[in-house]
């Protein structure tokens, strides 16, 4: 049963949506105000011809709402991200303005730990360039190198959430140590806990950046971080691209003083740094640790779910404002 309060709500979308989920809020009644086909250069002149029946956003890790965005929209009520991360909205501006904001979590907790473990593996067996060499027929004249055993490497992970341990209990299963930096100690006697990055750097093979981008968290990957992983090191980054110095890794996979890294996230995508396109101790995927059918159905139903809860009064799913 479809509420009668979803039809005509004006949503502002930022990115193409998902297909099912723009065919499900057009099934709604919903009016879609699509900020992509403004002009690029001139989306707040836009937002302001058009925004006047704007309650709703729905954005994603690709294009947020930013305090701009939220100032133009004077009657927005609420914003729902097809992500789990809320880095791309403006929390503070919302609070201000009363405006609620919705996320994903726990539905997309799998995939995302298994992108993770994925390209762990991926790295240390290098799968992408094995995959190459088996294409142009070079194993007819030779066989691949060897490669770096996974199981029972050390895995340090930053961040123990909903994903961090995701990511820990198939780690496990791997029958390797986990090492964990987070907030705050975490109830897990298996876990070694240690308060500070280069620490946990330092005494892990597998450095895993799975926690959630805040002002504490921005470049918690830097140089010495880095170093301390060191030549045999590898770093997986599933969390965000501004968690990590780019230009300190880029040297150090380029100098040989780290092993390695898996990649789904970057500073400024969908630009990447051409140095890594060299490099095959470096496995990269397009941020795509939700992008399973499964997962991306299941978030837009949350999305959806938390626009009807709003309009027609219920608390929210899975808020955060
Ligand atoms: C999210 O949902 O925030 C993640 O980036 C998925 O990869």
């Amino acid at each position: 049963q479809i509420p009668i309060a979803m039809e005509s709500l004006g949503v502002l979308v930022t990115y193409p949506l998902f297909p099912y989920l723009e065919q499900e809020l057009l099934r709604r009644g919903c009016h879609l105000l699509r900020l992509y086909h403004s002009p690029e250069t001139n989306h707040l002149a836009f937002l302001r011809a058009n925004a006047s029946s704007i309650r709703a956003v729905v954005c994603d890790t690709h294009v947020g709402a930013d305090a701009a965005m939220i100032d133009a929209l004077p009657g927005l009520e609420i914003v729902s991200t097809f992500s789990v991360g809320v880095d791309k909205v403006d929390l503070v501006k919302c609070k201000e303005r009363g405006v609620r904001v919705t996320i994903t979590p726990d539905v997309l907790t799998d995939d995302v730990a298994d992108l993770a473990i994925g390209l762990a593996i991926a790295v240390l067996r290098k799968l992408p360039a094995a995959d190459r060499f088996v294409r142009k027929g070079a194993w007819k004249t030779g066989g691949y190198p060897l490669t770096t055993k996974f199981s029972g490497k050390r895995v340090g992970i930053l961040g123990l959430g909903r994903i961090g341990l995701a990511i820990a209990q198939r780690a496990e299963a791997f029958n390797c140590p986990i090492n964990y930096r987070s907030r705050s100690k975490k109830p897990h006697p298996n876990y070694k806990y240690y308060p500070s990055p280069l620490d946990l750097a330092s005494n892990c093979d597998i450095l895993v950046v799975s926690c959630a981008l805040t002002d504490e968290t921005r470049l918690i990957i830097n140089r010495a971080v880095i170093d301390a992983l060191g030549p045999q090191g590898v770093l997986i980054n599933i969390g965000r691209g501004h968690h990590v110095d780019e230009s300190e890794l880029v040297s150090a996979l380029v100098e040989g003083r780290l092993g390695g890294a898996g990649l789904d996230v970057f500073e400024n995508e969908p630009d990447i740094p051409e140095e890594l396109f060299q490099l095959d101790n470096v496995v990269m995927t397009p941020h795509v640790g939700s992008d399973t059918v499964e997962t991306s159905m299941a978030m837009a139903d949350l999305v959806i779910a938390n626009l009807e809860a709003h309009v027609i009064g219920r608390p929210l799913l899975t808020p955060v404002v």
